[in-house]
């Protein structure tokens, strides 16, 4: 994809955006349902498709337009981005480690957004601690495999038709012990459990999964059994940047209003706009959201080049832009004074959705082990 077509599909996005992402934010917010008509949006304009390989019906896109898509979508509306996030999220782990067959029967549907699809990792015991504390087992059973175990903080697992699921199959082995499944929705033994009720992002299902005696096919296990751990973390290795993207967007979109809000009202016979005080919390919020936005691209860029580092550029990537995700919607907050503070203007619940790209696809604190690790190594 050339800059070109870059520019055509971010212009296209703005629109949408502008027309129908931005007036149901709020709403989407309230009430706290999946907004189905912005995933069908989203599929008939190919968004979803972006990053998936034109062979098996995705657009094409490079990683860099990828996150720049999520970014103008999280200006308006964090949940709404997440869709189209969760949707590589889920599919990357069939990319990255899935056979050819498994590519061409589950891509296309996920491409198109016929399916949506959900990535389960995280159990009650084991968030950061992703192999070292994984409960949920496996056991294979002629061509079956057998999964029973618990996963929570599942994004769109109670919405999925797929989704990629990590479960131990050789205790012995560690991390080395875990492989990775697709199992569609209708399997026998796999339920949907508790939902979450959160603080942001609440127009997005958190769920915990259920697997009791669900049988597999063997013929769902995403590569070599024992492979799946490391194929969980190069995923994360291409999914925390369109997290960072999705908290750039926010932050961008926190800082827009408020420039717009402080150019506007006047205290003290002139627009709060020309308060040197205020002068210096836009200039440092512009400052700080340009930096992330430069070191995301970057890391976007080295997804693209397949470049040697990326693990530690995804967690740079990631650190940085959910810090200024917050910091600069907590400002907004502020600039906005008791305004910022009612739920009629956007920028308090740009601070609710900003919190969690700090937590999810790895705290702010595993983002640092990662980065000190190929600084320093793992000590062992
Ligand atoms: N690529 C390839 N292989 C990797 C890898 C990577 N990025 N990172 C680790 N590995 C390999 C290691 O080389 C090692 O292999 P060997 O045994 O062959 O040497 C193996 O995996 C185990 O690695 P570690 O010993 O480093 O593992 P660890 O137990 O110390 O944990 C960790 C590493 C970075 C802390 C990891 O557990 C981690 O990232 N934790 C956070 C989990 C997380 O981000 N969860 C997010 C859930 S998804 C989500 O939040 C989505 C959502 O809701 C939207």
């Amino acid at each position: 994809m050339d800059n070109d077509e870059e520019a055509m599909i971010l212009e296209a996005v703005r629109d949408l955006v502008r027309e129908k992402v931005a007036p149901r934010a709020a709403e989407i917010d309230a009430t706290g349902e999946f907004p189905w008509d912005i995933q069908k949006l989203f599929a008939q304009n190919d968004l979803l498709g972006v990053p998936f390989p034109a062979e098996y019906g995705g657009l094409g896109g490079t990683f860099q337009t990828y996150v720049k898509v999520v970014e103008e979508v999280a200006k308006a509306c964090a949940s709404s981005a997440l869709i189209i996030a969760v949707q590589e999220l889920g599919a990357l782990p069939i990319l990255i480690g899935g056979s050819d067959e498994q590519k061409r029967r589950f891509i296309p549907k996920l491409a198109s957004g016929e399916w949506v699809a959900a990535y389960a990792l995280t159990e009650a015991g084991s968030g950061s601690d992703a192999a070292g504390s994984m409960r949920m087992r496996a056991r294979r059973d002629g061509d079956d495999y057998i999964l029973d175990g618990t996963k929570i903080w599942i994004t769109q697992g109670s919405i999925a038709d797929i989704v990629t699921v990590f479960a131990v199959t050789d205790p012995e082995k560690g991390a080395n012990g875990i492989s990775a499944f697709v199992v569609e929705k209708g399997t026998p033994g796999f339920a949907v459990g508790k939902l979450e009720k959160k603080m942001g992002i609440r127009g997005s299902p958190t769920v915990e999964l259920v697997f009791t005696d669900c049988r597999v096919p063997a013929a769902n296990m995403i590569g070599p059994e024992g492979d799946g751990f490391k194929i969980a973390m190069k995923v994360l290795d291409k999914s925390r940047p369109g997290i960072a993207a999705q908290a750039l967007g926010i932050a961008t979109g926190a800082l827009e209003y408020a420039t717009d809000y402080l150019k506007g009202r006047v205290a003290f016979g002139k627009p709060l706009s020309q308060q040197q005080g205020l002068q210096f919390m836009l200039a440092d919020m512009k400052t700080e959201v340009e930096a992330a936005r430069l070191l995301l691209y970057e890391a976007a860029r080295k997804c693209d080049e397949g470049a040697a580092d990326i693990t530690t550029w995804s967690a740079i990537a990631k650190l940085k832009c959910g810090d200024v995700a917050m910091s600069v919607t907590v400002d907004a907050v502020q600039l906005l004074g008791g305004f910022g503070y009612s739920t009629e203007y956007p920028v308090e619940r740009m601070m609710r959705d900003a919190k969690i790209t700090q937590i999810y696809e790895g705290t702010q604190q595993i983002q640092r082990i990662v980065i000190a690790r190929s600084m320093v190594g793992r000590g062992k």
